[in-house]
């Protein structure tokens, strides 16, 4: 096993897209950032240095931090941001773990341009499970804002409202030329005939989930955030912010250049969005240029129906040691709700405003960060900055689904907190998240730090554990599942992995609504079952 050094100088970088020029935070002024390699079980060191305005965090999305939860990266949960001027070591082991991962900021929206890939390696001598391709391409799907992203964040929050869809989707930070002063900014992929190709995709999108196809050919996925599946062939995937996807293509059309296109998948109702799809293209060696290109056939925006036919088909390859029996089973629910004003101490600042304001919950919890980071508090005892009382089930039960809610629950009665979930080290848990329809019902890309996990259930409507379908042979094994508009998803862990871990849903402005809850899971009594201290350089709040 080796060490990977990385060296990732966080900057302001002058980039002009869309006919606008402007200054986007960068990681050594590339946009999307420069990719990470490695190979299983490697260690990597990234020493990012913070030469920005902005305070700064990267997390290492996927990557489980075995016994190493300090370099995590969200804000406020595992660490204070790195401030202008400073820098932070990030150290972690890639145990047991290759495939398609990425790493973004997590501290305000900078994850907008703060991202890229990494891949890691199988192991020297280890094949991959499907026959080696002739060559792989990294596809990561984003969103781009001609505004100052960190204008755009406090805008939407002091609003209260809904936030304003992006100027362009992107594949690769290139719009494509649907999009204004875009007719030569797209990425492309040269392709021999009769090769085939791995493509890697990675949605690092803020807000919206999108749909991927490319014209006339099939995706077979092989991967599903970095975990083997048995091969799927499909005409097109979804992937959810927090999603990466790894698919074969195999070039065996008729020479010709094929768009390859990001569109959105809209599941709530009554929201604005951006219905237009970003194209790069699939071009096989002898097409030319100017052929018209063969559009590629996405679903409706609102096509369920597609998102639903590939969930179905997921299966591990080689399913592992899994949870068939559990010590705890947490319901939650998933919700979008209004309230008069998002603050912990409502009876003091709500007064002035009025209306109300967008927010988020889980079992009606709408999470709070706190001023230092959860793991620091929790690790050095320091009191008030969290409770241990988040419900394991919620504090009000209503008619999920059907919009409008049997036992009234008056949302805007939520309660604002930093509330955490204790786990003991080495509980099998189940989590059944229910998707609830207070202001609309969504498809929520829900994405847990520190584990895997394996998606066992899922369905439309309420959960109900009489009729609900169980896969206990082979689930998918995944980081960020995206639950069914209107409906559940159950999700199985064993906690042994301790330290503070976040669980939130994915679409960026649901973060900030409050849509997520921290685990804090205990250490274990044998030596490899313990925190590390904190290292020597974690950031100051
Ligand atoms: Cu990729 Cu907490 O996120």
């Amino acid at each position: 096993r080796s060490t990977k050094f990385y060296d990732f100088k966080v900057q302001t970088t002058r980039i002009t897209k869309l006919c606008n020029t402007k200054d986007i935070p960068t990681i050594n002024g590339m946009y999307p950032g420069p990719a990470i390699y490695a190979q299983e079980d490697d260690k990597v060191i990234v020493r990012v240095t913070n030469e920005s305005p902005y305070n700064i965090t990267i997390h290492w999305h996927g990557i489980r931090q075995r016994l190493s939860c300090w370099y995590d990266g969200p804000s406020y949960i595992t660490q204070c941001p790195i401030q202008t001027g400073q820098n932070f070591m990030y150290e972690f082991t890639l145990v047991q773990q290759k495939g398609t991962f990425f790493w973004h900021a997590h501290v305000s929206w900078l994850r907008a341009t703060v991202y890229g890939a990494i891949i890691v390696y199988p192991k020297k001598g280890v094949p991959y499970p499907f026959k080696f391709p002739y060559e792989e391409h990294i596809i990561i799907l984003g969103e781009y804002w001609m505004k100052d992203i960190m204008q755009v964040e406090q805008a939407v929050l002091a609003s209260g409202g809904a936030p304003p869809p992006a100027d362009a989707f992107t594949i690769n930070g290139h719009p494509g030329p649907n999009y204004n002063c875009s007719a030569n900014d797209f990425y492309k992929i040269d392709v021999v005939p009769g090769k085939t190709y791995l493509l890697r995709i990675v949605n690092a999108a803020l807000n919206q989930e999108h749909f991927f196809a490319i014209a006339n050919h099939k995706l077979t996925i092989i991967e599903v955030d970095a975990e083997y599946t048995k091969p799927l062939t499909t005409d097109r995937v979804m992937v959810g912010p927090g999603q990466t996807l790894n698919v074969l293509v195999a070039a065996d059309q008729p020479i010709a250049r094929y768009s390859m296109a990001m569109g959105p998948y809209q599941s709530a109702k009554n929201v604005s969005f951006q219905n237009i799809s970003s194209i790069a293209y699939f071009q096989y060696y002898g097409a030319r240029e100017n052929d018209l290109s063969l559009s590629a056939a996405l679903p409706r925006f609102d096509d369920n129906l597609a998102v639903k036919t590939v969930m179905d088909g997921l299966r591990s390859l080689n399913p592992v040691a899994f949870p068939k029996e559990i010590d705890k089973n947490l319901f939650l629910t998933i919700g979008l709700n209004v309230q008069k004003c998002r603050s912990k101490n409502p009876q003091k600042d709500c007064q002035a405003k009025g209306g109300g304001v967008m927010a988020a919950s889980m079992n009606n919890i709408s999470f709070i960060k706190p001023n230092i980071s959860i793991l620091e508090a929790y690790y050095k005892k320091i009191n008030g900055y969290f409770t241990q009382d988040f419900p394991g089930v919620p504090l009000k039960f209503y008619d999920f689904v059907n919009g409008a809610p049997n036992n009234a629950p008056n949302d805007t009665n939520s309660l604002n907190g930093t509330r955490t979930y204790v786990l003991d080290y080495g509980t099998r848990v189940q989590l059944i998240l229910q998707d609830t329809g207070t202001v609309t019902t969504e498809n929520h890309p829900i994405h847990l730090h520190g584990y895997s996990f394996y998606v066992v259930g899922y369905g439309t409507g309420n959960y109900d554990p009489e009729t609900a379908n169980f896969n206990l042979v082979d689930p998918p094994y995944m980081n960020t599942i995206g639950v069914p508009v209107g409906g559940w998803a159950a999700i199985r862990f064993i906690a042994d992995n301790p330290g503070a871990w976040f669980m939130h849903c994915h679409l960026e402005i649901h973060l900030s609504w409050g849509l997520s809850v921290v685990f804090i899971v205990k250490n274990g009594d044998g030596p490899l079952e313990r925190l590390p201290h904190p290292p020597a350089d974690l950031p100051k709040c």
